[in-house]
């Protein structure tokens, strides 16, 4: 298992690049499937998290294969229309293969996704959509069992809204099985995230018809057939949002490459508002901080409010704020693992329900800490970045699911951090 040492505090300056975004690459694998024949995705991100779902679309019989950042998915046929639980478990993700195969194959089994570290993570409001589309769908054995009824899926009118706002997963299962579906399908409070786009974009290449992209309304209209096609997926914002934190945490000086600002206006907010400066450029952004860290409020919310998997990033930012701020958990109320851990550097951190108090302290120290999920390990890096002395980070298989070679992209740019195996 591996371990990150990280000497600090470092300051950092240079040019770093942002890859692709995962949670846009994910879905349009599963997207991939729905058209007989190869599909090539530019910009994949190398990422045990893509590796994985690599492994779940071999297990249907659909090959993949990689070259540099292409990855070619041949769903020429779909033997197997099966996602099954051990392979599941590992990734939430996966259960977006559902839409795609009940509208390709006509049936589909998929493990029902269990617990998660960032707490209770239901598919209920997926099912409930297909269920509209006219799926027959139980449980069986812990397996979601979905079936297309003899006249085939319809489109109608559906609102896919939950307790917590919009589903991205949920709103990409419907919008791809709504493809193939016979007539019109709208769906209302549709999540409006970029990488929700980026899906509609390559489907609508691949011949779907879908209007109303990036707004709460998705009209599909019903096509017989999808092709497949070469697409290059869009830069990961979340990636480049981590970066802008590690220019600002080390008030250093970053360009931060191939991102678009434009699907990150929450995130610019609040670095302007911590006094952060942040400049765009065609391709990206310079961020800049020479001033003090100023405290800010920030609620996670659905796109295009502040997004909740920079949260634990931002946490770390704001502990060396000189004041007081909050930030309240809107998507998932239990998504504080890292709070312990900051508090072990002390952060001096206090959770109270779905929000934390965050004080705001001249300095951080280095300590061992606990990687428990992807986001709240990337806040530990950043937290060691500043942090007086050396922060040992166990468990660093968590953010390789997410960010590419963090370690080497960080060095490049200023940071101290060793890969150790243990
Ligand atoms: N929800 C329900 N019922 C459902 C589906 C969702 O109640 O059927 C609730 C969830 O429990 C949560 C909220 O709705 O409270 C939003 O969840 P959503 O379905 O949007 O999350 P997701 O689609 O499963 C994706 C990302 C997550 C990201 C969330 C929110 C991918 C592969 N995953 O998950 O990314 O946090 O949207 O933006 O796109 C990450 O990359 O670290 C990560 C966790």
């Amino acid at each position: 298992m591996d371990t990150f040492e990280i000497d600090g505090p470092v300051r950092l300056s240079g040019t770093i690049d942002v890859a692709g975004s995962k949670n846009a690459t994910l879905p349009i694998m599963a997207g991939a499937l729905l058209a007989g024949g190869q599909t090539i995705i530019e910009n994949a991100p190398n990422l045990a998290d893509i590796a994985g779902f690599e492994t779940i679309l071999q297990s249907l019989g659909v090959p993949t294969q990689r070259s540099g950042g292409n990855l070619a998915i041949d769903a020429t046929k779909i033997e197997n229309p099966v996602g099954e639980y051990d392979l599941v478990r590992k990734m939430r993700a996966s259960i977006c293969i559902l839409g795609p195969l009940l509208a390709r194959c006509g049936q589909v089994k998929v493990s029902m996704p269990g617990g998660c570290a960032i707490g209770d993570r239901p598919v209920d409001i997926h099912l409930r959509g297909l269920k509209e589309l006219g799926a027959q769908i139980h449980l069986e054995n812990g397996y979601i069992v979905a079936t297309v009824p003899p006249g085939g899926l319809r489109g109608k009118q559906i609102f896919l809204g939950g307790p917590f706002g919009s589903t991205v997963l949920g709103t990409d299962n419907v919008m791809m099985a709504a493809c193939l579906a016979k007539g019109t399908t709208v769906i209302e409070s549709a999540a409006c995230e970029p990488e929700v786009a980026d899906l509609a974009n390559f489907l609508n290449a691949m011949g779907a018809k879908i209007k109303g992209i990036g707004s709460p309304r998705l009209t599909i209209e019903g096509v017989k057939e999808l092709k497949p096609i070469r697409y290059k997926v869009i830069g990961d914002r979340i990636e480049a949002g981590t970066f802008m934190v590690a220019a600002a945490i080390t008030g250093g000086s970053l360009y931060v490459r191939h991102c678009s600002l434009n699907d990150m206006v929450a995130i610019t907010d609040r670095l302007n508002h911590i006094g952060v400066d942040v400049e765009e450029t065609p391709d990206g952004c310079f961020v800049n901080r020479s001033g003090p860290i100023r405290p800010a409020d920030i609620t996670t919310q659905p796109y295009p409010g502040f997004p909740t998997d920079l949260q634990a990033q931002f946490m770390t930012l704001l502990a060396l704020a000189n004041g007081n701020s909050v930030i309240t958990e809107k998507i998932y109320p239990d998504r504080f693992m890292h709070v312990a851990e900051l508090n072990r550097m002390g952060a001096g951190l206090r959770k109270e329900g779905p929000s934390v108090f965050i004080p705001g302290t001249d300095k951080l120290v280095a300590a061992p800490v606990m990687a428990s999920d992807l986001r709240a390990s990337a806040a530990l890096v950043l937290a060691g970045m500043a942090a007086h002395g050396k922060t040992i980070i166990n468990r660093v298989y968590h953010i390789d699911r997410g960010y590419e070679k963090i370690e080497e992209k960080l060095n490049a740019v200023g940071a101290k951090i060793y890969r150790k195996q243990i």
